[in-house]
């Protein structure tokens, strides 16, 4: 098959606020499938935080990008020449092939995705990494009980809102955290969290202690900085944190620190820190509980989709700053 493979690759470390300079789109031949290899089109691509952190020159839990690299990220894809008779043509399958329309696979570095469940796409959604993230962080490290209040900062977004449906259908009072009205409307409305509190608003600590009378049993953690200081202010004793994220640091120039730690002393808490590529193992039983709720209608979630790869570093830079409602993906090819 003929045709171009169009990359977007990081061009050089941003200094802080990553900039639509640091990246650069490039065009290759399209890539040839030999013996046991399939030759796909990407439909969707999912923009994801923890891609910022891997742009800095620092030691971390994956081997950071160097100039040059294509920026890495889950996909989803569609076989369109095939040498690999587990994977025919037509055959869309969820593997990791980054920034780019076209790759080469072989069948045990992808999941084929049953077309008939429902968008293909919910596969790097709810039905996928940041599912399972949510389910695991709160039910495996958090373990929240029924009647306890569980606060989820990035209520709207992607792990959070997931992360809230899970703890109501629990039974536990769940209160969000979220940048601005809109989105504090849509997590009670439409997710149906107790309450969301805009850390934007003039009032955010008194407001968050109004919605926590009996302070907070679990915090599930994805933004650092001062919204995660003043949860530790409401903290209550033996609670337990699941440490998601923290963006708020990903583009600062001085990271913001823990002014908190006080808190955690004094009342006996629990952080749990997690990286959810470490347990992939889970992935199977998240996905399945979540699909079983999903086609309940216990769980919703919305998809903010923009369009074609080169529109990739300005949605990724908007997702960074709060500029996405719901999961950022890119439509690639679809
Ligand atoms: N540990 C793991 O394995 C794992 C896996 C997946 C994700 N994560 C982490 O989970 C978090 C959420 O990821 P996601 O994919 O679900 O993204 P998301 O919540 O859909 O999008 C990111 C959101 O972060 C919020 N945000 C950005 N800057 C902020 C700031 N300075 N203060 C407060 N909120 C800020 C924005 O929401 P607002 O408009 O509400 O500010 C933005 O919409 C990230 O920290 C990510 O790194 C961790």
């Amino acid at each position: 098959m003929t045709g171009r493979n169009t990359k977007v690759t990081m061009r050089r470390h941003p200094a802080a606020m990553v900039s639509e300079d640091d990246f650069a789109v490039e065009e290759t031949d399209l890539p040839r499938p030999g013996d046991g290899q399939a030759l796909v089109k990407v439909l969707y691509l999912s923009l994801d935080p923890y891609m910022r952190p891997m742009m800095d020159p620092v030691r971390s839990y994956v081997p950071h990008l160097n100039p040059g690299d294509v920026m890495p990220g889950a996909t989803i894809a569609e076989v369109i020449e095939s040498n690999e008779p587990e994977l025919p043509q037509g055959t869309v399958v969820a593997c990791s092939l980054g920034w780019q329309t076209h790759g080469v696979v072989t069948k045990d570095v992808v999941r084929v995705i049953d077309q008939n469940a429902g968008p293909v796409s919910a596969a790097l959604s709810v039905l996928g990494m940041t599912g399972a993230t949510a389910h695991y962080g709160l039910l495996e490290l958090a373990k929240p009980t029924p009647d306890e209040t569980v606060v989820v900062t990035a209520a709207s977004g992607a792990v959070g809102g997931v992360v809230g449906q899970i703890a109501k259908i629990k039974g536990c009072r769940v209160v969000g955290i979220a940048g601005g009205a809109e989105k504090c409307r849509y997590v009670v409305d439409e997710l149906g969290f107790d309450a969301c509190i805009d850390y934007k608003s003039p009032d955010f600590e008194k407001q968050l202690a109004a919605a926590t009378p009996d302070y907070v049993d679990v915090l599930f953690e994805n933004v650092g900085g001062p919204v995660l200081d003043a949860v530790l202010g409401r903290i209550n004793d033996h609670a337990r944190i699941s440490l998601c994220g923290n963006i708020s640091d990903y583009n600062a120039d001085e990271p913001y620190g823990l002014r908190g730690l006080r808190h955690l002393l004094m009342h006996r808490v629990t952080v749990h820190s997690f990286v959810i590529a470490e347990h992939r193992d889970y992935w199977p039983t998240a996905i399945a509980e979540l699909s079983g709720w999903l086609a309940e209608g216990k769980i919703k979630y919305q998809e903010d989709i923009a369009e074609g790869l080169d529109s990739a570093p300005k949605a990724f830079i908007a997702m960074l700053t709060g500029g996405n409602f719901g999961k950022q993906l890119v439509n690639v090819g679809a």
